[in-house]
């Protein structure tokens, strides 16, 4: 969503501002601006649409104010368009803010600024803020910043700036990212670190309720209430490179082709093969604590859901404890039991999904320990959870999730072994399972040698305007995400079943134009899963199969089949997704489709 990118320092800001728009791109928005500060003047720019509306419209400014900040807008109050683009000015010109996140009050705080005369000039709720500090203004920007901040109700990452300060740069949190970049004479502010780290590896995560106050050669965090805090330095470990497309067409397909390091990396010291175990380091409980669990709630959003899905068969199969997997957004709406024995795991890509951190909230309300699996180092969820574990993924740029979900399966088969093995799972199935994992990555490698032959399919597929995504156990919740997948990318309709509840209605509505794609594995259920796909057929239904390499009887029944390796029944789902990304893919790109940026679509959705 919204994203956040600022800079004071010695060099021009422009081209350092519009390089850390393009790089927050990913998060999806639909309008963008920019500010610089130059000798006691405010050069602002903002524009409907892409950056390079923006770019074109500054590019004879040439400004060379050395403080300025910009902003990528995704519309929650008020239409995209250029008068609600950020950044918002307060009546007299003087002062800028930037704002991610919403404003629940703000028609109560409008409403008393009109009537001391303000003028208002957008339809959003981030306006109100630029009018409040306007209002407390007495000189000490930091002062004024403090104190309007205390009438806020809602969620803010902000960053302002004012023409009477104009070596300062402000930045503060509640709820929405903010970062403080840190560089020798220089410092810079963002929502994630993504625009950061081609200047610097160093940088503050703010906490909620704290605000920054920077200059070239300084930086100044305190609370609200102006008390002074000592921060901690953390060096991100991304390079640059990893965050760019490094000769692929699209984020998308790069990020699919990394699926086998994602696993590969999710593992990296974890599995001990000898001793047939799994140790995740990070979730700070001692082996007496885990027998001690009783029941697993998982509480994730869209295709991190998806994995928890197909998790919730891994961990109940070979760690013999229920799980139970929530949709975060509606968790807390549904009064939860959490008791003693519940451990709760959050699962995200971005750790800053605003529902999944909401539910997260909620249980530990309700006294339960909450760990979460994410992939962001530093971000909300990760640092607000009691204990867990990174997938080590990398940056997903691409705005659907394609490595981050091979990372988080894994890291869900790692749990299940290591719970497992604390309980009643006996050495040679562990041993069983660490080398089976191990073989995964080159599995999936051997999936993506299939490339051209699925874009192909893809294509040859793309007329269609509706399809069905069947499997049975683990795989069903595949079939959700290769039909989520398909619909965000290439806006087709896809729908997902069990593969036995087609004939309970959904297949009324098959015939040779309703494509379906059934996951038949030679897995335990292979036999009933062929029955199902003969129900199909009867109905003369065209279907794609995705099928274990060997099975020659499967091409007897479908139109075409994707072969995928052979391995463990619960943890096929990591290589039956491979082909399922691949499709959405190829076929976004048959469509012409904004593969990497879907109509509608944020990357890290921090609203509610
Ligand atoms: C699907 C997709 C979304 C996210 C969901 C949760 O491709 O990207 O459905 O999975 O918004 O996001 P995170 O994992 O960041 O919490």
């Amino acid at each position: 969503m919204c994203g956040i990118v600022g800079y004071v320092g010695k060099r021009p800001a422009q081209s350092i501002l519009l390089d850390g728009l393009k790089k927050l791109e990913y998060r999806g928005y639909d309008s963008a601006g920019i500010v610089v500060c130059d000798k006691g003047q405010l050069h602002l720019e903002k524009t409907l649409g892409k950056i390079e509306n923006l770019e074109r419209a500054i590019k004879n400014k040439n400004w060379q104010s050395t403080l300025g900040m910009a902003h990528t807008r995704w519309a929650t109050h008020g239409k995209p368009s250029d008068r609600n683009a950020h950044p918002h000015t307060d009546c007299k010109g003087e002062l800028v803010i930037v704002h991610n996140g919403i404003i629940e009050n703000y028609q109560k705080l409008k409403q008393a600024l009109q009537k001391k005369g303000h003028q208002f000039k957008s339809e959003t709720d981030s306006e109100v803020i630029a009018h409040l500090i306007e209002e407390n203004y007495r000189g000490d920007l930091g002062a004024a910043v403090r104190q309007s901040l205390s009438r806020l109700e809602g969620t803010y990452g902000i960053a302002v700036i004012h023409v009477k300060h104009p070596d300062v740069l402000i930045a503060a949190r509640k709820g929405s990212p903010v970062v403080i970049g840190l560089k020798e004479n220089e410092h810079f502010v963002a929502s994630d670190v993504t625009p950061l780290v081609s200047h610097t590896k160093d940088v503050i995560y703010l906490e909620d309720g704290e605000i920054a106050e920077i200059t070239p050669s300084s930086y100044h965090i305190s609370t609200i209430n102006n008390e002074k805090r000592e921060p901690a330095i953390n060096h991100v470990e991304w390079e640059i490179a990893e965050a760019e497309k490094q000769g692929y067409d699209h984020y998308m397909l790069k990020e699919i082709f990394e699926e086998p390091d994602a696993a590969r990396n999710a593992m990296l010291g974890r599995v001990i093969p000898e001793e047939g175990l799994a140790h995740l380091g990070g979730l700070n409980m001692n082996d007496d604590e885990m027998r001690e669990v009783k029941r697993i709630v998982i509480v994730a959003c869209g295709s991190a859901l998806y994995a928890a899905r197909a998790g919730e068969y891994m961990i109940e199969k070979y760690a013999d404890i229920p799980v139970e997997v929530e949709y975060a957004s509606e968790f807390r709406y549904r009064d939860p039991v959490i008791d003693q024995g519940t451990l709760v795991f959050a699962i995200s890509q971005s750790g800053e999904t605003a529902d999944t951190l909401a539910a997260m909230k909620e249980a530990k309300r309700k006294g339960a320990r909450v760990l979460g699996i994410v992939n962001v180092v530093g971000s909300t969820i990760a640092r607000e959870s009691d204990g867990g574990t990174y997938i080590h993924a990398g940056p997903e740029i691409g705005v659907a999730s394609t490595k981050a979900f091979t990372g988080q399966l894994t890291i869900l088969a790692i749990l299940a072994l290591q719970f497992g093995r604390l309980k009643n799972m006996p050495f040679s199935t562990g041993q069983k399972l660490v080398k089976e994992l191990k073989t995964i990555p080159q599995k999936i490698e051997s999936i993506l040698e299939q490339d051209k032959a699925i874009k192909q399919l893809a294509e040859s597929y793309a007329q269609y305007k509706n399809f069905f995504f069947l499997g049975r156990g683990a795989n069903y919740p595949i079939a959700l995400e290769g039909a989520l997948k398909l619909k965000e990318v290439s806006y087709v309709h896809a729908e997902a079943y069990p593969m036995a509840e087609l004939k309970h209605g959904p297949i009324a509505l098959i015939d040779r134009n309703f494509p379906s794609f059934v996951i038949v594995p030679k897995d335990s259920y292979y036999e009933k899963n062929i029955s199902n796909v003969q129900e199909i057929k009867a109905r003369d239904g065209r279907m794609i199969a995705v099928a274990t390499k060997g099975d020659s009887n499967i091409s007897n029944l479908v139109d075409e089949v994707i072969y995928v390796p052979k391995t463990l029944d619960l943890l096929i789902p990591l290589l039956t997704v491979v082909p399922l990304h691949l499709f959405a893919y190829h076929l976004a790109v048959a469509l012409k489709r904004d593969v990497d940026k879907p109509r509608n679509l944020a990357k890290s959705v921090t609203v509610e």
